[in-house]
């Protein structure tokens, strides 16, 4: 029987853009895309599409030609979870902020709720997808909550864990690298990893739809993603080395990402890798670790986040050395916002922690970032505060100026930081020599930047 009905619950950076995509390339399956949070579903709804809730490069594009044709962002969750055959569960998973496990362990709340909804609603047999990054052994804990279902109905969970990048979301899942697909090994476990794959076999070649066990396909998300991050704290622990010794970064990076076995790809200096991924999933394999006792292993991985954390205050330093050298008042302009070019999204960006670095050391901060918007910004450091509680709250918005272009940093003696790779920053060396420019991102011709990192 072919699939004819989706429900995904969860309209946000994943599940928005992967469900695009998938109504695009199956235009007879209706997908329907719900979420808790009405004002965001009334976003995807909005007639003008610069207002949807996630900026993603060619995202706009697929939503004027599939929304109300067949994608559907609803509020109606029950009804959507009702009539779908496949339910995909792509809600935010943070890290636990109390409890058991805080600070390391992933928080399941919201997808248990899910499942709890699923349970609930269900009248007949459904595949149930994991596609938020999860613990290893969730399906098992989903499936745990889905047997309270009253109506005798079967549920399949599948584990298939999402590979995009944020800023080349869509391109990623059109031409994705692989497709991992977990399921069980019983003949339904199979069955419904087939009608999963029958979907991703409309654009993906099949030699690139790897089918596994459960456990690998969870498990294998985390690897992929903390191994990304830690061939990035690598190249950033040698970006110190470089400064104690003379060596050019960029050249040691290029010159080691030349040896095929390595690849260039993630060894870009940077002031910290940001995402809601990468220091969310790194820690919970620390915690799985040493959930089981493997101390050494978690430690090793525990230090890919210690290098993340000392890159960031490395900064700081830098900033503040700086300003002490030239004699400068404290006062900095942050270029960039969002933990990447080409995204709204500025969850763990390096710029929130080193801006609360810097408010915490009475600095004036002006921020401008092309995308994420003023109340975000003022939101993070407040968010940050809640946790470190370091700053006196009423000194947040009398201290950080949100600038809605560039021009406020064209002052004379201005000190302007690069901390995202934003297009329109790469033009900044018409600056002219009065403005201080510091590219923490390394990423203007270092013959035009005025210094650098
Ligand atoms: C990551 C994974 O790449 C993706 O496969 C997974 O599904 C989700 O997590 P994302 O966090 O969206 O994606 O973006 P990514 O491109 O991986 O960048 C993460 C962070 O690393 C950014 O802050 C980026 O600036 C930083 N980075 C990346 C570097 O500092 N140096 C690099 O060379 C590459
Ligand atoms: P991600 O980057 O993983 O997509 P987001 O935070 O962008 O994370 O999106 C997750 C979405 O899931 C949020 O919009 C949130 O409101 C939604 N959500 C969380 N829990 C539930 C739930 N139980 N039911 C419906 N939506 C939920």
């Amino acid at each position: 029987m072919k699939i004819k009905n989706i429900c995904c619950i969860g309209a946000g950076y994943v599940g928005g853009p992967t469900m695009a995509v998938i109504a695009l390339k199956c235009p007879e399956i209706k997908i329907t895309v719900v979420d808790a949070n009405k004002d965001k579903i009334n976003k995807w709804n909005s007639s003008n599409l610069d207002d949807i809730p996630v900026f993603e490069p060619g995202l706009k594009e697929i939503i004027s030609k599939t929304r109300n044709k067949n994608l559907f962002f609803s509020k109606d969750i029950d009804k959507a979870i009702e009539d779908a055959e496949i339910i995909f569960m792509a809600v935010n998973t943070p890290t636990k902020e109390e409890g058991e496990g805080a600070g390391m362990a992933t928080d399941l709340k919201y997808i248990e709720s899910c499942a709890k909804d699923i349970a609930r609603v269900s009248k007949g047999n459904k595949i149930v997808v994991e596609k938020s990054t999860l613990p290893v052994r969730t399906a098992e804990k989903i499936k745990e909550i889905l047997s309270l279902s009253k109506n005798n109905c079967k549920f399949e969970v599948i584990s298939n864990p999402e590979f995009l990048a944020e800023g080349t979301a869509i391109n990623d899942l059109f031409k994705s690298d692989r497709v991992l697909i977990g399921g069980e090994q019983s003949q339904s476990g199979k069955n419904a990893v087939k009608k999963l794959v029958e979907i991703y076999k409309r654009w993906i070649p099949e030699h690139k739809i790897l089918t596994v066990n459960v456990w690998s396909a969870e498990l294998s998300k985390l690897a992929s993603n903390a191994m990304l991050a830690q061939r990035i704290s690598s190249i950033n622990s040698l970006s110190a080395l470089c400064e104690a010794t003379g060596a050019e970064i960029d050249e040691v990076s290029s010159a080691v990402g030349r040896d095929h076995r390595i690849g260039s790809y993630f060894l870009k200096v940077s002031p910290g890798f940001g995402g809601s991924c990468f220091q969310k999933d790194i820690l919970n394999l620390v915690y799985l670790s040493k959930f089981y006792g493997l101390h050494e292993v978690a430690e090793y991985w525990h230090q890919v986040i210690k290098i993340n954390d000392y890159q960031r205050l490395r900064i700081v330093e830098k900033i503040v050395l700086f300003i002490n050298k030239n004699k400068l008042s404290k006062e900095v302009s942050i270029l960039g916002w969002s933990f990447k070019k080409d995204t709204n999204d500025s969850r763990e960006s390096s710029s929130i922690y080193v801006a609360y670095e810097l408010l915490k050391l009475d600095f004036k901060i002006s921020v401008y970032d092309p995308k994420v918007n003023p109340e975000r910004i003022i939101e993070d450091i407040k968010n940050l505060n809640n946790k470190r509680k370091k700053l006196n709250p009423n000194i947040i918005e009398t201290n950080i100026n949100i600038c809605s272009n560039l021009n406020y940093i064209k002052k004379p003696k201005n000190i302007a930081v690069i901390m995202t790779e934003w297009e329109e920053f790469k033009n900044l060396e018409n600056l002219g020599d009065k403005i201080f420019l510091l590219d923490f991102r390394n990423f203007i011709d270092k013959e035009k930047t005025t210094i650098r990192f």
